[in-house]
């Protein structure tokens, strides 16, 4: 939560010492100290703080989403696309393929991850970059006492990029100037990526969130928003529906208080003109909306509801009713206290599950979204609900491949080389276009 103050829990979080943290029971340890010179870094807003990490018009180092404007979305966006098309032929695979295979990754992942963890390696892989990784911190020389800081710098002398995953929140953050502050002392500096920082944020997880929207809201691909809801068909219905992602309401439901990903989603959402997030979520101080994100989002002049079951109408209409598009998460019970689990057992948690009543009351086009994993156990959204063609989770995750590939071509600089090889390919595949009736690279419909 890069605006509220430095929290000392924060510094101890993934110790593997068994030492307490920095509550004055015993000296600091180094981790700590290196986290707290970076502490008046870490505590500027936001935006002073995007600059730093770009380098010139490139995303250097990947930390926050609010480094994102839409005109960078769109860019990412369309470079996905091409890239997804371009994985489709073999010349395209070979064409991507040499593009960074004179570079290699470090995936440090030291808290668990299926999605993102793979996805990135599966984007790597699509680039020809090398992955390598670490993900079990007691088989790290962090066991011996090494400091993030060391690791990373390690990591920086064999690898070009670190992408990382870690449960303290700021560890990307304070990464991402170490290696801005060895640059400027002429050392060896790579990009660091943000693949989710404790519960603070997880940005490429909102792109393809986002690039899953800037989809399924072209309303062109039959898979994103199915054959009987394309544009002209559902204008009848909706006639004042737009193409994209501005003016739309939004729905969150859930865990939001926890939720990274909600978190990085609802502050790129607050680039696009007069859009409406609603969160749907208990009234419990652990699991509604939290302060510092509520104030952000209203000080950027978005219309926020908070309410707390589907049911309650906003502008006329119960929630579920009125939505463009619908975010579900699980609840992270996990991060649960002995006091939350009493305090829950007050809340009906079922006001926060999908069923197929909830889902057929839902406009024609709106795609349920779900950063996953999806519970079993709590079942916020039932499997029942998979074959229904606005039921776009399992899209999103794939998408996830191709943005996070957009992503890495961007900060290597060799997005505008895809674009070129792109136009000339697809120059190539005119006759093939017009005899199979492909429209736009990603609207296609194969006859
Ligand atoms: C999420 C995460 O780890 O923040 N998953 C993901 O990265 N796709 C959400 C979650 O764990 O609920």
């Amino acid at each position: 939560m890069p605006d509220k103050p430095f929290a000392s829990e924060n510094l101890a979080a993934d110790q593997t010492d068994g030492s307490k943290g920095s509550d004055g029971s015993h000296p600091p340890t180094q981790d700590e100290l290196d986290l707290l010179h970076y502490k008046p870094r870490i505590e500027r807003p936001v935006k002073q703080k995007i600059d730093e990490l770009q380098q010139g018009e490139r995303l250097r180092h990947v930390i926050f989403s609010a480094q994102f404007s839409v005109e960078q979305l769109e860019d990412l966006g369309s470079t996905a696309d091409k890239i997804c098309m371009l994985s489709r032929t073999p010349s395209g695979q070979d064409f991507l393929i040499r593009l960074l295979s004179h570079k290699r990754a470090m995936l440090y992942f030291t808290q668990p991850s299926t999605r993102t963890f793979l996805s990135f390696m599966a984007a790597c892989q699509i680039l020809g970059i090398t992955c390598n990784e670490v993900r079990n911190p007691t088989t790290s020389s962090e066991t011996k006492g090494e400091t993030h800081f060391d690791s990373i710098r390690m990591f920086s002398s064999y690898f070009d990029l670190i992408i990382m995953r870690s449960p303290l929140a700021r560890l990307a953050e304070a990464c991402a100037y170490l290696m801005i502050d060895l640059e400027e002392s002429d050392n060896r500096s790579v990009p660091i990526v943000n693949a989710g920082s404790g519960a603070d944020e997880h940005p490429t997880q909102a792109l393809l969130d986002i690039y899953t929207l800037q989809r399924t809201f072209q309303f062109a691909d039959p898979k994103d928003s199915s054959i009987t809801t394309r544009y002209e068909q559902l204008q009848e219905r909706y006639p004042n529906l737009t193409r994209g992602l501005a003016g739309k309401t939004y729905g969150f439901c859930g865990d939001i208080g926890r939720g990274r990903t909600v978190r990085s989603l609802a502050n790129l959402l607050a680039n696009y003109e007069g859009v409406t997030l609603i969160f749907i979520a208990p009234r419990h101080p652990t699991l509604a909306l939290g302060d510092d994100l509520r104030q952000r989002l209203l000080d950027r002049g978005v219309r926020i509801h908070e309410v707390d079951s589907f049911e309650e109408v906003v502008d006329g209409q119960p929630v579920i009713e009125g939505l463009d598009a619908l975010y579900m998460t699980r609840i992270q019970k996990e991060h649960n206290d002995a006091a939350d689990a009493a305090s829950f057992a007050e809340i009906d948690f079922s006001r926060y599950k999908l069923t197929l009543d909830l889902v057929a009351r839902m406009k024609q086009y709106t795609p349920i979204l779900h950063p996953f994993p999806r519970d079993q156990h709590f079942g916020e959204i039932p499997p029942e609900i998979d074959d229904d063609p606005r039921a776009m989770y399992f899209r999103q995750a794939r998408n996830g491949m191709w943005v996070r590939a957009a992503l890495l071509s961007s900060v290597f600089g060799v997005d505008r080389q895809i674009a070129e090889f792109f136009r000339d390919e697809f120059s190539q595949w005119h006759h093939y276009q017009e005899e199979l009736a492909w429209t736009t690279p990603l609207g296609t419909v194969q006859k």
